[in-house]
């Protein structure tokens, strides 16, 4: 296998920008304060970044609802921020993947705003019903009712009309879209429910991952292809089974999909391993690298899924040692490498995720991942930005967990991290080894071996390891992953 192309192994940092860093004081994270911040991902080893969506947006879903997708909000910056920013990672050796949204704009785009219905999904209702019984991921109907009595589909929020692919100047528009960042210098897009652009029949069901989409994917390679450099594209399809998630990186299609598989497994060796073998499997078959994952903007935070407290760091950190360890190419969401655990007790006022809104509060939502980022200092926002405060509140115990605090800490996450970035193999292929119950232990042909004793009993560890996500004697404890070199 090829393992040049730098996408296939490398290990990509999700910022999500309003809650990075914040340069101005306003309490919203933003462009410039990424930038001044990029050293601590050259530091900490990554190869990218991956920026979800900074686009102008009326914010009714944290930027995943975009009005303008050729400008910066001011909330973030400006076009110049972004080149400033895009100069100053490439000059640490980090390439910028962005966001890309295709399968909805937001509602305040001049073309719906303008009234350019041919370029939505509208539709008849039935009677004082909507078209037909879709839901919005976001909880209730999927249609929306305009004065003249018409509907229009919104997967997501109302705020966020689905586009027409039918259309092919919808299709047109994306493919511009795409040229203008890469003109600007971008290595490749982050591509927003890549399964979702093009609609079933509406007595279907089912309505994501239509055979539809491919034919777009397959234009947007020939445009990536057609740049200078390895421009790459990952895919955002989630509730697919694997044979399906492995079309959209098919030699012709997108690069990379992320594996919701394994960030959705429990910490438990039986169902882990056989996610990985289903995921490089189905990534084998069509000659794209598995991915791995473990938290997003999207997800509760890992520590916290693990059980949260001492228990949930520990397989953190053992999880963390496993994902780094496999073959192909790994997902970090900006403060995991702080350990930061999900924010379960943020006040109703500070919450503004559409999913907590139109659940009317039966579902947290997202916003307990999306806690701003502690950097330094004894009390919040602990650096985060110059005004003395954050969008949403920052709880007061994160002192111990600022990057600063964990810089100066040997045994930290954060130079857990390091440790594994600096010394991870790029790989494309594992091999299991026999192993106890209960322990998870594979070598790869980037020359690493790895053992993972997610049971209850410690067991005899043979060697001295290269590192340890906790310290170990002659046995490998429980909720301990190991590397050591391999044969
Ligand atoms: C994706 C994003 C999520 C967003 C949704 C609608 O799933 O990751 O944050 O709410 O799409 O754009």
């Amino acid at each position: 296998m090829d393992l040049v192309e730098w996408w296939r192994t490398a290990v990509i940092y999700q910022i999500y920008p309003r809650s990075f860093a914040d340069s101005d004081g306003d309490g919203v994270g933003d462009l410039p304060g990424i930038t001044a911040r990029l050293p601590h991902l050259a530091d900490l080893g990554v190869d990218a970044v991956w920026l979800s969506p900074f686009y102008r947006s009326p914010m009714v879903d944290g930027g995943y609802d975009v009005a303008d997708y050729r400008d910066v909000d001011p909330v973030f910056g400006t076009l110049a921020d972004f080149d400033a920013l895009l100069a100053e990672a490439h000059r640490l050796r980090l390439r910028v993947i962005v966001d890309i949204v295709p399968n909805h704009t937001s509602s305040s785009h001049p073309w719906f705003v303008s009234g350019l219905r041919d370029r939505y999904v509208f539709a008849p209702g039935r009677g004082d019903a909507p078209p037909n019984d879709w839901q919005s991921l976001f909880g209730g109907p999927a249609w929306t009712r305009m004065p003249d009595q018409s509907w229009y589909l919104h997967l997501f929020d109302p705020g966020q009309p689905d586009l027409n692919w039918d259309n092919p100047d919808v299709r047109d528009e994306f493919e511009d879209i795409l040229r203008f960042w890469l003109d600007r210098g971008v290595d490749g897009f982050r591509v927003d429910v890549a399964h979702g652009l093009v609609k079933p029949d509406f007595s279907e069901i089912s309505v994501f991952d239509q055979d539809g989409v491919h034919e777009i994917y397959r234009g947007w390679r020939k445009i990536l292809d057609s740049y200078p450099g390895q421009r790459m594209a990952v895919a955002e399809v989630f509730d697919t089974e694997p044979a399906r998630v492995a079309r959209y990186v098919a030699a012709d299609e997108l690069h990379q999909a992320f594996n919701f598989d394994f960030l959705e497994a429990p910490w438990e060796p039986e169902t882990l391993r056989r996610i990985i073998d289903a995921s490089i499997a189905a990534a084998a078959q069509v000659g794209a690298p598995p991915t791995w994952v473990l938290s997003n903007h999207d997800r509760r935070r890992h520590v916290t899924r693990f059980g949260g407290g001492p228990a949930g760091q520990r397989r953190a950190r053992a999880a963390a040692l496993l994902m780094l360890g496999l073959p192909g190419s790994a997902y970090l969401y900006q403060g995991e490498e702080l350990g930061l655990p999900e924010v379960l007790d943020l006040p109703a006022a500070a919450r503004t995720d559409p999913q907590w809104l139109r659940s009317g509060g039966a579902e947290l939502g997202r916003d307990g991942c999306r806690v701003p980022l502690p950097w330094e200092g004894d009390a919040p926002p602990f650096g985060f930005g110059p005004g003395g405060r954050s969008w949403l509140p920052m709880p007061p115990d994160w002192a111990g967990r600022t990057a600063a605090a964990q810089r100066a800490d040997p045994d930290s996450m954060l130079n857990l991290y390091r440790a594994a970035l600096r010394q991870r193999r790029p790989a494309a292929a594992l091999t299991w080894l026999a192993a106890p119950d209960g322990v998870l232990r594979f070598e790869t042909d980037g020359g690493l071996l790895v053992t993972a004793n997610l049971g209850d009993s410690p067991h005899p560890l043979p060697a001295r390891p290269l590192l340890a996500s906790s310290p170990v004697d002659a046995t490998l404890p429980p909720d301990t992953t190991v590397w050591l070199r391999a044969g």
